[in-house]
């Protein structure tokens, strides 16, 4: 079986639709057909400023929303990052092999520096696209399911891994990115121009699978359209109507085309009011779930601990080839 891995960031109380439809729905998928790595990307959350127990937390949160989504701790490994050391390990030897050129090339570095003002941003921040290239190739991934803004950092980690293997010999998988085009990217709902985010800096475009749902709903029932009246796909003259098809489709499991037909005598209200009880459909029995598992905190630590303990005996192999390749000592 070919090797997939990828990784959520624990930085926010609940993931939003972007992060589900965009990646989290691929790696549930996946596991039919692929050995499944996913983890809590929390040395990821740190290169911005955490509080250490809001951190605590929402790592458990994030666990538990993978779960409630289809996340199976028997086929997958799911775990924290922080838990496998040698993704750390890996990061200081793939940095020794990046440019600093190169590195200040990577886009969501800059705009993120440019938020905070340069002096403000930390080096972690600078180098957390090698980081993330240390979580793929320390598995040997082969796929690496992600929505589009991640490309960048994929080819990133395809480069290092390249030139690692050019240097020492062949030693890591280069891994492909797995991005499913029809959702790779959703869209704010006030701003169908921008990808939804939790940084933008309106909420009232974002769609947070724990919210309360008749939040959500009112979210989707005002949501940006056009002045036009016709329900179709046609992303680049209508994005916000095609956005709401792309989250409808993907939630009900109907093409687009079949829901332009099922609208083709209906307005813009109905289609919201529709898709927002498919929503509300969808987060509440999910809601419930997150709950269940979040009341067994116990529980859901061992099953973190068993999936870290699994990603460790991959990783530990890996670091152990690289090391050698490299010219370290053998410890014993
Ligand atoms: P993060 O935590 O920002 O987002 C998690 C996943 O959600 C996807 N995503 C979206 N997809 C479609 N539309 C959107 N509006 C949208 N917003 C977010 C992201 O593309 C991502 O797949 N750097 C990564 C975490 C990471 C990682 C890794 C991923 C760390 N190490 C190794 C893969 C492999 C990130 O910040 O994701």
């Amino acid at each position: 079986r070919l090797r997939v891995l990828s990784g959520i960031q624990p930085t926010a109380d609940s993931f939003h639709l972007g992060n589900y439809l965009g990646a989290v729905r691929q790696w549930v998928r996946l596991q039919d057909t692929h050995d499944t790595f996913y983890m809590v990307v929390d040395l990821h959350a740190i290169t911005v400023e955490q509080d250490p127990k809001v951190l605590r937390e929402r790592t458990r949160a994030s666990a538990a929303q993978l779960l409630a989504l289809g996340v199976d701790p028997d086929r997958s490994a799911l775990f924290v990052q922080s838990q496998v050391p040698e993704h750390a390990q890996l990061c200081w030897v793939l940095q020794c092999l990046t440019g600093f050129g190169e590195a200040s090339r990577m886009t969501q570095f800059k705009d993120k520096a440019t938020k905070q003002g340069t002096d403000r941003a930390s080096v972690g921040l600078f180098t957390y696209p090698i980081l993330q290239a240390a979580d793929i190739l320390v598995y040997q991934a082969n796929a690496v399911p992600v929505g589009e803004d991640q490309r960048q950092h994929l080819e990133l980690s395809r480069n290092l891994a390249q030139r690692f293997n050019h240097r020492f010999g062949k030693t890591f998988v280069v891994p492909e990115p797995y991005i499913v085009a029809d959702t790779a990217k959703i869209f704010d709902l006030q701003d169908p121009e921008s990808k939804m985010s939790k940084s933008a800096s309106s909420q009232n475009g974002l769609i947070e699978l724990l919210d309360d749902p008749k939040r959500s709903a009112k979210k989707i029932r005002s949501a940006v359209t056009d002045t036009g009246r016709e329900i179709v796909f046609d992303p680049e003259h209508k994005a916000g109507v095609s956005n709401l098809l792309t989250i409808y489709s993907a939630l009900a499991g109907r093409s687009t085309a079949e829901l332009e037909a099922a609208y083709s005598d209906k307005g813009y209200g109905d289609l919201k009011k529709d898709l927002a009880e498919v929503l509300v459909q969808f987060v509440t029995p999910f809601q419930e779930r997150v709950r269940s598992y979040l009341d067994d905190v116990a529980e859901l630590d061992k099953v973190l601990a068993r999936g870290a303990e699994r990603a460790r005996a991959v990783a530990s192999e890996t670091l152990s080839l690289v090391y050698d390749r490299i010219g370290f000592l053998p410890a014993a």
